[in-house]
C-alpha cells in the first residue's frame, strides 16, 4: 500500500515536471550522478569556499587561494590532502594576522601573483611568489602604486577585478557593491580613479577589459550590474540591468571638479526578453565573457532572473555595446546639450572644460538600451534556479568553435547546454554531489575538459569530456556534445576523424550496423536476452525499463497494444493492477528519438501455475520493483 502511495506520488511529481517543462528538449537530454562519471573530489579546509582557483600548468594541478593560505592539489592523488602553505604578511605574525585574502591575479611573470587582503578596516596589495615553501607578500616595483592606492579602501569579497600589466606599471580595477558611497569601478595604480558618489544601490556581477581596439587610447573595462529598482510602482521591476564602461585612459577631471572620478563613464540597460510576448528578466545573476580573434565580436552571455522564478541567458556582443554607447542620447539631456561630451576616449581628462565636466557630472546613463545580439530573444529560459554561467568556446581539434555553456543550479547541480547560432541543446545534467550543495563557482580547463567545481567543504574535478558513457555510434550522435565524436569503435574524444552533426544530431551519417534483427522496425535492434517472470494471478505487479535519453519517448508494447510513458524520470513503468491471463506474453520497452527506434527490453511474463501459488514472486521482480523505487 505504502510502495504504491509512494509510487502514485512520484507520478503526480513527474506530471507536474512536464507540465513546467512544456517541451521535452527543455530538459537536459541525460542525468549523470557522481557514480556514473569521473567525479574527483578533495576537501577544502577552513570552512570557505576558495576565493580564486588557479589552473596553471599541469592539467590535475590546481592551486587553490583560501583566506589565510594557499592549498595545491593534486587530482593524480585525490584522496590526499591538498599541500598547504600559510601566506606571510610583512606586516604581522601568523598568530594575530587579521588579513584574508579577497584578490588574486596571476601576473605576466611565471609563478608571480599580485594578492590582496583585508582585515576589515585596510587592504594590503603585494606580489607573492605562488611556488615558494613560503608564500611572501613583497612590495614591488609595478604594483607600488597599487598598494600605495588601495590601502585604506575595503576589498569586499566576490567583487569582480581585474589586472592591466605594463612593463613599468600594474593597475587594478575592482568593482565596490552595495548601496553605500562610491559604488562602481574603482581604479588603483599609476592613477587612482573611482566612481562619483551617488545613492543608487547597485550590485556587481562581472568586470571585462576591451583591449586590442584600434588605438590603445581607446581600450576600456566594461563591468555588469543590477541596479535596485527606485520606482515606486508595485508593478515595477525590483532590478535592473546594466552595462557600464570606463575608458582605460581616463585619469578624472580637473581640480576641484571630478578630480579623480571617473569623466567617460557611460551605462545603458540591458534589455532580455521576448518583445513579443512581453516577457522580460530584470535580475542580473552572472555573466560569461567569450573573447573573439576580433575584439567587436566578442560576447558576454548574461544570465537573468525574473520576479516568476524564471531564468534566461541573453548573449551581447562589445560592438553593440559600443553603438549604444556612440549613438544614444544621455538620459535627461537633449543631443544639443550634450554634443560637446566626448563619446571616445580623450588623451587628458583634466583639459576637459568644467562646462562638458558639469554635463558629464549630471548623468552617464544613456537612453536607448542594448538588445541582444541580432535582436534575439533569449537563448534559453527556463524555471531552474541557476547560479552562475560559465561560457567554453575554445577550439575543437576540427578548428572549429562551440559554445558549451556550464549553468549551475542552487542544488548543487550543472547543466550543459551546446550553444548554436539560433538554439540551445541541453546536452546533460551532472550530479558532482550525492546531497544538495551551494556551489560557489566553477572553472573549465580547456585542454583537459575538466571541470573544478567549488563549495565550501569541497573542490570537485569533474570529467565532462565522458564520451564513452554515450554508448553506440547512434547515441554518441544523439548526445551532440562536441567534445565527443565516433571513431569507428567507440565514442570518444572529438578529434578530425570522429563522426558528429551538432547541428541537428541526425545519427543517420553512423556506419550501417552489420546486425539487424527486429520484427517491428529496420531500424531497430534487439536486446539480446529475454527475461522471463511468473507472475501469481490477480497480483500488483509492475515491469520497469531504464529511460537514459529525456529527449527519447519510451513505450511499453505488448502485441499490438503500446502504452506511452509520458513521464520523465529515470524509469518507464508499466504498472499492471491485477495479474490475469491478458497480460500473459512478451511486453517490450521501446524507445524513438529523432526517427531512431530501439527495443530495450523483452519480458515474457507467465501466470505462475496452481501449484506454486503463496509462494513469494520471483527474487528478480523485487530487485526490479525496489530499485525502481529508490531511483523514482
Ligand atoms: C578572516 O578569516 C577568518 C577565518 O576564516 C575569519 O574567522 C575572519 O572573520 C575573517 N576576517 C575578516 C576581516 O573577514
Ligand atoms: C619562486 O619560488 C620558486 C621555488 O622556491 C623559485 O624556484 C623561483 O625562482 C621563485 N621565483 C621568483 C621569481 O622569485
Ligand atoms: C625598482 O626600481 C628601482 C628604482 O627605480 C630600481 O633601482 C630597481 O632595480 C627596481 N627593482 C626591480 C626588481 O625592478
Ligand atoms: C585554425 O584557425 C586558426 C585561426 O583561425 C588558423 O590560424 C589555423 O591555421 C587553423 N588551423 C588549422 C589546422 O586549420
Ligand atoms: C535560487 O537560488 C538562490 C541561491 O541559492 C536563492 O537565494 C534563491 O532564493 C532561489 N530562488 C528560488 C526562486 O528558489
Ligand atoms: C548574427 O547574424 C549574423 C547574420 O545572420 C550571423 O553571421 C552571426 O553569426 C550572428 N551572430 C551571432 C552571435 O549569432
Ligand atoms: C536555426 O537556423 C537554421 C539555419 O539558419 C534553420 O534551418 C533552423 O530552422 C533554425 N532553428 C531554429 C530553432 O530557429
Ligand atoms: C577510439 O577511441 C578509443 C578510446 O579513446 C581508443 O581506444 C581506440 O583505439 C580508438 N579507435 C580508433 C579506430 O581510433
Ligand atoms: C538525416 O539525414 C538524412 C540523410 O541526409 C535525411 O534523409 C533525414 O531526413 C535526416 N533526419 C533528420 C531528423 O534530420
Amino acid at each position: 500500500m505504502s510502495l504504491l502511495l509512494f509510487l502514485s506520488s512520484s507520478l503526480l511529481f513527474s506530471c507536474l515536471d512536464s507540465l513546467t517543462e512544456a517541451h521535452p528538449t527543455h530538459l537536459p537530454r541525460r542525468v549523470f550522478t557522481d557514480k556514473e562519471i569521473a567525479v574527483k573530489r578533495s576537501p577544502v579546509p577552513g570552512d570557505h569556499a576558495p576565493v580564486r582557483i588557479l589552473l596553471r600548468g599541469e592539467p590535475d594541478s590546481v592551486t587553490a587561494a583560501g583566506q589565510t593560505h594557499l592549498y595545491t592539489y593534486d587530482f593524480q592523488q585525490p584522496q590526499k590532502a591538498p599541500v598547504e602553505r600559510r601566506l606571510v604578511w610583512k606586516e604581522c605574525t601568523p598568530e594575530d594576522c587579521g588579513y584574508n585574502i579577497t584578490v588574486v591575479h596571476e601576473r605576466q611573470k611565471a609563478d608571480q601573483a599580485l594578492v590582496c587582503g583585508t582585515d576589515g578596516s585596510e587592504t594590503l596589495c603585494c606580489d607573492v611568489n605562488l611556488s615558494a615553501q613560503s608564500p611572501t607578500c613583497t612590495p614591488s616595483n609595478t604594483s607600488g602604486a597599487i598598494e600605495r592606492g588601495i590601502r585604506s579602501f575595503i576589498v569586499k569579497e566576490g567583487e569582480a577585478s581585474a589586472l592591466v600589466e605594463s612593463t613599468e606599471s600594474a593597475d587594478l580595477y575592482i568593482t565596490n557593491s552595495g548601496s553605500q558611497e562610491y559604488v562602481g569601478i574603482h581604479k588603483f595604480g599609476k592613477n587612482r580613479v573611482g566612481p562619483a558618489s551617488h545613492n543608487k544601490e547597485q550590485h556587481y556581477v562581472g568586470l571585462m577589459l576591451s583591449r586590442g581596439r584600434d588605438a590603445p587610447l581607446q581600450d576600456k573595462v566594461f563591468a555588469f550590474y543590477k541596479e535596485k529598482n527606485k520606482g515606486s510602482n508595485p508593478r515595477d521591476d525590483m532590478w535592473l540591468p546594466y552595462v557600464t564602461r570606463v575608458c582605460m585612459a581616463d585619469i578624472g577631471g580637473r581640480k576641484n571638479n571630478m578630480q579623480l572620478t571617473w569623466t567617460s563613464q557611460m551605462s545603458a540597460r540591458l534589455f532580455c526578453g521576448d518583445p513579443g510576448t512581453r516577457q522580460h528578466f530584470s535580475e542580473l545573476v552572472d555573466v560569461a565573457v567569450v573573447q573573439a580573434d576580433q575584439w567587436q565580436d566578442t560576447r558576454v552571455y548574461g544570465l537573468f532572473r525574473n520576479e516568476w522564478h524564471m531564468t534566461a541567458v541573453c548573449v551581447y556582443t562589445i560592438k553593440d555595446f559600443d553603438n549604444i554607447f556612440a549613438t544614444s542620447a544621455f538620459e535627461g539631456q537633449t543631443s544639443a546639450y550634450s554634443r560637446d561630451r566626448p563619446r571616445k576616449c580623450v588623451e587628458d581628462s583634466r583639459l576637459l572644460s568644467p562646462e562638458t565636466l558639469r554635463k558629464i557630472a549630471e548623468t552617464s546613463e544613456m537612453v536607448d538600451w542594448v538588445q541582444p545580439v541580432n535582436k534575439s530573444g533569449p537563448l534559453l529560459f527556463n524555471h531552474h534556479n541557476y547560479t552562475h554561467i560559465y561560457a567554453d568556446s575554445s577550439k575543437d581539434k576540427r578548428n572549429n568553435t562551440h559554445t558549451v555553456l556550464f549553468l549551475t543550479l542552487n542544488n548543487g547541480a550543472i547543466h550543459k547546454v551546446l550553444q548554436t547560432e539560433n538554439q540551445s541543446f541541453f546536452i546533460a545534467e551532472y550530479h558532482p554531489f550525492n546531497h544538495r550543495a551551494h556551489i560557489s563557482s566553477i572553472v573549465l580547463h580547456p585542454s583537459s575538459r575538466k571541470l573544478y567545481v567549488t563549495t565550501r567543504s569541497e573542490l570537485v574535478q569533474l570529467d565532462v569530456e565522458h564520451c564513452a558513457k554515450y554508448g553506440d555510434c547512434e547515441e554518441c550522435v544523439l548526445a551532440r556534445d562536441p567534445y565527443c565524436g565516433w571513431n569507428f569503435t567507440q565514442c570518444s574524444a572529438a578529434t578530425s576523424d570522429t563522426l558528429q552533426d551538432l547541428t541537428t544530431g541526425n545519427h543517420t551519417i553512423c556506419p550501417v550496423p552489420l546486425l539487424t534483427a527486429s520484427r517491428y522496425s529496420t531500424d531497430a535492434r534487439a536486446p539480446e536476452r529475454v527475461e522471463r517472470i511468473a507472475v501469481p494471478p490477480k497480483s500488483k505487479f509492475f515491469l520497469s525499463c531504464p529511460m537514459l535519453s529525456k529527449h527519447a519517448e519510451y513505450t511499453w508494447r505488448q502485441g499490438q497494444d503500446t502504452t506511452l510513458c509520458r513521464s520523465k524520470e529515470q524509469e518507464c513503468l508499466l504498472l499492471i493492477d491485477s495479474m490475469s491471463p491478458e497480460q500473459v506474453g512478451t511486453h517490450t520497452c521501446e524507445s524513438e528519438e529523432l526517427g531512431l527506434k530501439k527495443v530495450l527490453l523483452h519480458y515474457e511474463l507467465q501466470l505462475e501455475s496452481r501449484a506454486a501459488i503463496g509462494r513469494l514472486s520471483s527474487p528478480l521482480i523485487w530487485v526490479c520493483m525496489v530499485a525502481a523505487l529508490i531511483k523514482s
